[in-house]
């Protein structure tokens, strides 16, 4: 009997054409590019500027521009998982909604809120549905408003987050390739650095939440970083242990892009040399949900079959892990 694995077999991306420098930021608070630039390795990112689109249109795009190259019939996906920190509503699940928009009308949806963790999170779960054997085709998009939660008077967030979207088709493969393993984390003690203080049940929106803008992101970024790059760390040497790998055997490092320097420390720990660590945050800064995809995609003219990748993530929550990958495709 062969084993069933979960291969990635297409990926696809969208970003908005409106860029935001650090210049322009540099207008908007007090700040400066040689800063941003410094400290967290960004150069600008992209906005959704229509106020009357939300994260679906992202994820929207994203999935047909998939579609569109793997030449694949929407009919024919069985499942969407939407990873995002930014549904369009609070309820009325966003990934329902795209998958309809696309034609995935006989796949069932839903969204998967795990921060910036949530698409390493939701390729835990796309695979497992299909090593069940169950499922064939299940899409995972990776999108974030993140412009539409981010307070641009307050410079410890808003030279960090971007908006954008990706997507990877999950298959069976029948050679070995696929997800190999994962190492995934959560630790309830993150919820006081990185949140939004109002508009959940816990403190629902009214008058004095919306006065007082408590419905911006807020974060104690020194925290979240010192947290981030000991456990992204952890993550990535602990899952190259288990699999008996080395810096050799790994061809690519795909990480969260939330700073350069967590990246890095990252790598190091890995022992990779840099032309292995797969970086696009210059671009797009932290897309959330969406980094890792966006990655896959930029680089996947790079990425050969049966290359080993690694994939690490941290997020609020705080949520964090590591995946192993074998790559299934060369590009055509
Ligand atoms: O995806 C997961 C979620 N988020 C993250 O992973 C983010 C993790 N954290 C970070 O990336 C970093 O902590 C930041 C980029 C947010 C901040 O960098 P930092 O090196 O930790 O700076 P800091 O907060 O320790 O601030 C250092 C100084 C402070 O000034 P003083 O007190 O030394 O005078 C800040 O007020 O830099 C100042 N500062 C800024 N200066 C210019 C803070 N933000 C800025 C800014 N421009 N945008």
């Amino acid at each position: 009997m062969n084993t069933i694995t979960a291969a990635i077999t297409a990926v696809g991306a969208y970003v908005p054409d409106f860029v935001l420098s650090n210049k322009v930021l540099e207008t908007m608070v007090d700040t400066n590019d040689e800063w941003i630039t410094s400290r967290t390795g960004i150069k600008e990112r992209r906005i959704l500027k229509d106020t009357d689109k939300g994260t679906s249109f992202l994820a929207i795009k994203a999935a047909q521009d998939l579609i569109a190259k793997a030449n694949i019939d929407p009919l024919e996906i069985d499942m969407v998982i939407l990873a995002s920190a930014t549904p369009d509503m609070p309820v009325a699940s966003t990934g329902v909604f795209v998958a309809t928009q696309i034609g995935a009308t006989n796949a069932f949806a839903y969204d998967l809120q795990a921060a910036c963790s949530s698409f390493l999170y939701g390729m835990s779960t796309a695979s497992a549905y299909i090593a069940s054997g169950k499922y064939k085709k299940v899409l995972l998009i990776g999108a974030d408003k993140m412009s539409s939660i981010v307070d641009y008077t307050d410079r410890a967030t808003c030279i960090i987050f971007g908006d954008g979207a990706g997507a990877v088709l999950f298959e069976p493969n029948y050679e070995g390739l696929g997800l190999q393993d994962e190492y995934l984390r959560s630790d309830g003690v993150g919820r006081d650095f990185l949140k939004i203080d109002a508009g959940g049940s816990l403190n629902p929106t009214s008058y004095e939440t919306v006065r007082d803008n408590k419905h911006s992101i807020v974060q104690d970024g020194k925290t979240v970083f010192k947290y981030a790059v000991t456990n992204m760390a952890d993550a990535s040497e602990l899952i190259l242990k288990r699999n008996n790998l080395t810096n050799t055997d790994v061809d690519w490092l795909v990480p969260h892009q939330a700073n350069k320097r967590i990246i890095d420390a990252t790598a190091s720990r890995m022992e990779l040399e840099d032309s292995k660590v797969l970086v696009n945050i210059e671009k797009y800064g932290n897309t959330t949900s969406a980094t890792l995809p966006l990655v896959l995609y930029d680089f996947e003219h790079l990425l050969k079959k049966g290359d080993n990748i690694i994939l690490a993530a941290f997020g609020g929550g705080f949520t964090w892990g590591s995946i192993y990958l074998k790559w299934a495709y060369d590009k055509k």
